[in-house]
């Protein structure tokens, strides 16, 4: 451990994880490993082979009568189930989730429409093989080119995305015109996946009209609430239990139809069921971020000042529901400019409705926005670090209000010096390495903004000096259990090692979320508070005056356990600031100009998310989102067919995601920030920041090496070899 101010200051302390033992040893228990008895059993998905239309016969003869097979449900001999009405903070904002074998509607390709139960897994999946659905297919909407032409502004139902339409503020148009230099380009970011490596997976049992659910979830309140709303059953009858999640990157931020077919399947049958997503079947069973299209135009003056900014989106979402997200909003205010108007559409397919991934939106949006800030700046012959700095923002033009903290400017002076960004011949294809590669440099801003989620926690002390302190939080890999342990220790003023945290139980005290990079600001506050009330009740109840005094020694004193609750609500200055992260992005590429191979020897970046809890975790977490920006620009593609909307690579095999082999040096700084407007603890949170940016650096840097732009996302060799 790393040495302390005072014995038990640890927040902003660079410790271990909490958890790293339980987890390299197998002790951490994952949503599949969960055993409820002997009798559990195991759900296999049928998915429809068409994309649109009604079942008209489905036969189960043969599965029914397969080796172990205990149940085959379809929506003929499926429970009815109320499907309540459900939306949550994250949910598709319109439209209505599938409400799984309640009827012979089919509205994607991969649609569960069967789900085969059995005493084994391998027996359910034998058995699965052997349904057989006659359809009567109707056309589908599964092109996104045709789709695109029809697409619609976010729907009267989606007012609570956040997302418009249409905006506007000045004279875009007007600006436009008078401009004296001007960049038009359109740009594509393919569909992807999120794959984590922990499969989805549910096991659900009944006992006596109350159901337990063992799920991977980002949400353990909203597995429960949508769970009691689907079965029409109260809340608190539903207990929703998750303690360990192995990576989601926002893919387990709802309730997907394997949740539900595993609850309704164990009420089916009498015994608790288990349902495990293959890695083929998450594609189409859960969520994914849209395949976008992009035009943005930029007007600036000789001296580099835009003028004008026009960008426009078109992003899938499925014919049931709208999926929308914040493509558009970091350019509404991230840069000083008079005149912005965004445009939103969606583009309605026969598909499975996307979902949050990542910096959702974001990190699309501003890949098209800091390109064609590349190609800006190129078209005045203005450094491109420089051009960002003339146009940095004193106010959110937007919103029309102050910055609770900006350190965009800090991010860019600090992370390009620590590149060597000077080192830049700016001349295209001027630099070289031993090898006769082409080497590049690129930048990118990037931002996001700060979410307040209101959050509750408990602490409760004992007399021995160990505290249990909770909150039904996630934890799906940032390192949550550690840094909350450091704000409750620290809080409580007792060692780490007699502090115990834990989360992913509703039964305990609700929380946000795990998602929006709010979790430390939110839960972390409120943990702060829970923690700070549980010391001055035991201090106030063993007569202590000192406020220095050491709790484990008072404890002793007081002789019975002291508990308190805290609770994080978001303040007035939420409405009167504006609250975002910033980054900086520098990439380096070596492109091999005779096979198009580009190789990212390293990335640099500076990041500004407020105050850092844990330096280790928080690293991990940067390095992290840096990789995944190097696979949005490289490697990631869910390659659909336009033909039924079939993903023709759902394997990790064919789903490429960066490997050790793939990644140099990275190279993540902290900004000090202090700003005491967005929560309590003045953390502003990094998990989406740090993978925003990486994508446009790449693309800007293999501008600077090759004079070829690449719009489009991922770039393969092949785009780099065309004349
Ligand atoms: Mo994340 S997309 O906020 O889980």
């Amino acid at each position: 451990m790393t040495t302390t101010a005072t014995p038990t200051s640890y927040i902003g302390q660079a410790l271990s994880r909490v958890d790293g033992r339980a987890k390299v040893t197998g002790e951490a228990t994952y949503a599949a490993e969960f055993d409820p008895g002997p009798r559990t059993a195991h759900g296999v998905i049928v998915g429809s082979a068409i994309a649109k239309g009604r079942i008209t016969e489905i036969d189960t003869a043969a599965a029914g009568s397969a080796p172990g097979v205990i149940a085959v449900l379809t929506h003929l001999n499926a429970p009815e189930l109320p499907y309540q009405q459900h939306k949550s903070l994250v949910d598709a904002q319109d439209g209505e989730r599938i409400h799984v074998l309640q009827d012979d509607r089919v509205v994607h390709l991969g649609q569960a429409i069967a789900l085969v139960v059995a005493d084994t897994f391998e027996n359910a999946t034998h058995a699965a093989a052997l349904v057989h659905a006659s359809y009567a297919e109707e056309p589908a909407a599964t092109s996104f080119e045709d789709a695109a032409a029809r697409a619609l502004p976010p729907g009267p139902g989606n007012a609570k995305s956040g997302q418009p339409g249409d905006t506007r503020r000045g004279d875009p148009d007007g600006a436009l015109q008078t401009a004296a230099v001007t960049i038009d380009a359109e740009y594509v970011v393919a569909r992807e996946d999120h794959n984590p490596i922990e499969l989805h997976a549910t096991t659900a049992a009944w006992d006596t009209g109350t159901l337990t659910v063992w799920d991977k979830t980002q949400w353990v309140s909203n597995t429960r609430a949508e769970l009691a709303a689907t079965f029409g059953i109260p809340p608190e009858n539903v207990r929703v239990i998750s303690p360990f999640v192995g990576g989601a990157f926002g893919s387990a931020l709802r309730v997907w139809p394997h949740t539900t077919l595993a609850a309704m399947a164990a009420l089916h049958t009498d015994r608790p069921v288990k349902v495990v997503l293959t890695r083929r079947q998450t594609f189409p069973l859960t969520g994914y971020r849209p395949h976008t299209e992009q035009r943005v135009v930029l007007g600036a003056d000789r001296g580099g000042h835009l003028v004008a900014i026009r960008h426009e989106g078109t992003a899938e979402t499925s014919t049931y529901e709208q999926y929308a997200e914040n493509l558009l909003g970091p350019t509404r205010f991230l840069y000083g400019c008079p005149n912005v108007a965004t445009r939103y559409r969606l583009a309605e397919l026969n598909v499975n409705t996307p979902c949050a991934m990542r910096a959702p939106g974001e990190i699309s949006g501003i890949f098209a926005l800091e390109s064609a800030m590349d190609e800006l700046a190129e078209a005045l012959g203005i450094d491109p670090v420089e051009l960002r700095l003339r146009n940095d923002a004193d106010r959110d033009l937007d919103r029309d209000l102050p910055f609770s903290s900006r350190s965009l400017r800090e991010c860019l002076t600090v992370a390009g010096q620590r590149f060597g960004w000077d080192d830049r011949d700016p001349r295209i294809g001027s630099m070289h390495d031993e090898q006769g590669r082409l080497i590049g440099f690129g930048c990118s801003s990037a931002t996001y903004p700060v979410y307040n989620f209101p959050a509750s926690a408990r602490a409760i002390v004992h007399p021995d000096g160990t505290a249990v302190v909770s909150s039904a939080t996630s934890d799906m890999g940032p390192g949550t259990y550690t840094s909350m342990t450091q704000v409750a220790a620290e809080t409580l003023g007792l060692p780490i090692e007699q502090v115990h945290f834990e989360l992913g139980d509703a039964n305990l005290p609700e929380a946000p979320p795990h998602g929006g990079s709010a979790t430390m600001g939110g839960v972390g506050s409120a943990v702060h508070a829970a923690c700070a009330a549980a010391r001055g009740q035991a201090l106030e109840q063993a007569g202590e005056t000192s406020s220095h005094a050491d709790l484990t020694q008072v404890m002793s004193r007081l002789g019975h356990s002291v508990e308190a609750g805290g609770d994080y609500r978001p303040g007035e200055d939420t409405a009167r600031y504006s609250m975002h992260e910033y980054g900086a992005v520098f990439a380096e590429v070596a492109v091999d100009p005779d096979l198009g191979l580009v190789r990212v020897p390293r990335v640099v970046a500076a990041f500004g998310g407020g105050r850092i809890v844990n330096p280790k975790t928080a690293h991990s977490q940067a390095i992290g989102g840096m990789v995944l920006g190097i696979g949005m620009a490289l490697l990631e593609h869910t390659a659909v067919d336009p033909r039924d909307g079939h993903v023709i690579n759902a394997t990790l095999a064919d789903y490429l995601v960066p490997v050790n082999a793939d990644i140099g040096e990275l190279d993540p700084v902290f900004i000090d920030e202090d700003d005491p407007h967005v929560n309590p603890l003045g953390v502003k949170g990094i998990a989406e920041i740090a993978a925003i940016g990486a994508a446009p650096a790449i693309t800007n840097a293999i501008h600077h090496a090759t004079g070829l732009r690449m719009r489009t996302l991922p770039i393969t060799p092949e785009m780099l070899l065309r004349p």
